[in-house]
């Protein structure tokens, strides 16, 4: 709902803003956030839904699939008595089938609901949906290979309930630099602090793009693209694997080069880990990392990772429309 071409920073002010991009984050809205979201774990475990967000629809519009993102939306209203409209697939399920625009299907739902989340294999959707909504704010929930800024969010989140921190930290990041949305608002988001070091480990072809490296380098973390397992920094705090992004490749060839080169396994553990580094993903993971890795305590992907998504989101949805400040 942002008037057209703004994107709002929070500013310590979440309320009818919408939520495309870690840069409208600073450290202090990342603190509210992070307040509430210790609060939401509790709510979440009670037996009864609170009633927060009773009287209150969410809209999830999903034009590419999700098990996670859309999951944990919709559970998070629901935790606080909310109500949701879920579309995944509007291309078949919805209007867009008969080739109503996104701009009309954003009027549309906005009619009904007091906020969207939106998913779109195009860069920038969420953009043009929020320019598109009038009234009510609109959510990012993966635009292509832009960002993913919910994502970022409970990773952060996890990231500083492990180690006290979001500054001073080393961290490394393996994959798909390239396409991945999900290190786009990642690095984002921890370019925000001091001190911060993050190796980026990818085949050079899926490395980030020269626009998006000079752009955060100019931010306050160290970036550095390595090539090898060799170049892994000693105790670094956490270790976020991602998954090369087949469906933004234009051929099958081109991606079977590049996938799976870097595997997280035991063996790189015992080699390259500290006994505090924690092992992220975003998750989908399709081989790289070893499903034995899942039972080392310090893997965090299939545990807090995915809970954090649901009170992160709890957090966010309430602060936007204004239930808490
Ligand atoms: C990610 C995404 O959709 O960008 N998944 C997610 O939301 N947890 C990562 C991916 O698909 O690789």
């Amino acid at each position: 709902m942002a008037k057209m071409g703004i994107t709002h920073s929070i500013n310590g002010n979440f309320k009818g803003k919408d939520i495309l991009s870690l840069d409208q984050f600073t450290p202090l809205d990342l603190s509210i956030l992070f307040k509430h979201t210790a609060k939401m774990r509790s709510i979440a475990s009670q037996a009864k839904p609170s009633d927060l967000l009773k009287g209150n629809i969410v809209t999830l519009i999903f034009y590419e699939s999700s098990s996670r993102t859309f999951g944990s939306f919709g559970a998070s209203v629901k935790q606080l008595g909310g109500a949701t409209i879920e579309i995944l697939n509007p291309e078949t399920f919805s209007s867009v089938s008969k080739g109503e625009t996104l701009e009309d299907t954003v009027r549309v739902f906005e009619a009904y609901s007091d906020a969207i989340v939106i998913r779109h294999p195009l860069a920038g959707t969420a953009k043009k949906a929020a320019d598109a909504a009038e009234f009510i704010p609109i959510i990012n929930a993966g635009d292509g290979i832009g960002e993913h800024p919910t994502q970022a969010l409970l990773d952060l989140y996890t990231i500083f309930e492990k180690t006290g921190k979001l500054d001073g930290l080393t961290g490394i990041m393996a994959g798909d630099m390239l396409n991945g949305r999900t290190v786009h608002s990642l690095i984002r988001g921890l370019s925000k602090y001091k001190n911060n070091e993050l190796y980026l480990l990818s085949p050079k072809a899926l490395r980030l793009n020269k626009n998006d490296l000079n752009g955060f380098r100019k931010t306050g973390a160290k970036i550095y693209e390595i090539d090898s397992v060799k170049d892994f920094p000693k105790n670094a705090d956490f270790w976020y694997w991602t998954r090369v992004q087949k469906e933004r490749f234009n051929s099958k060839s081109e991606y079977e080069k590049v996938k799976n080169n870097f595997i997280l396994d035991n063996k790189l553990i015992k080699e390259r880990a500290g006994k505090n580094t924690i092992f992220m993903h975003p998750l989908p993971r399709v081989g790289e990392i070893e499903t034995k890795v899942d039972k080392d305590p310090r893997a965090v992907y299939l545990r807090s990772q995915i809970r954090n998504g649901m009170y992160v989101r709890m957090t966010l949805i309430s602060l936007i429309l204004g239930k808490i400040k």
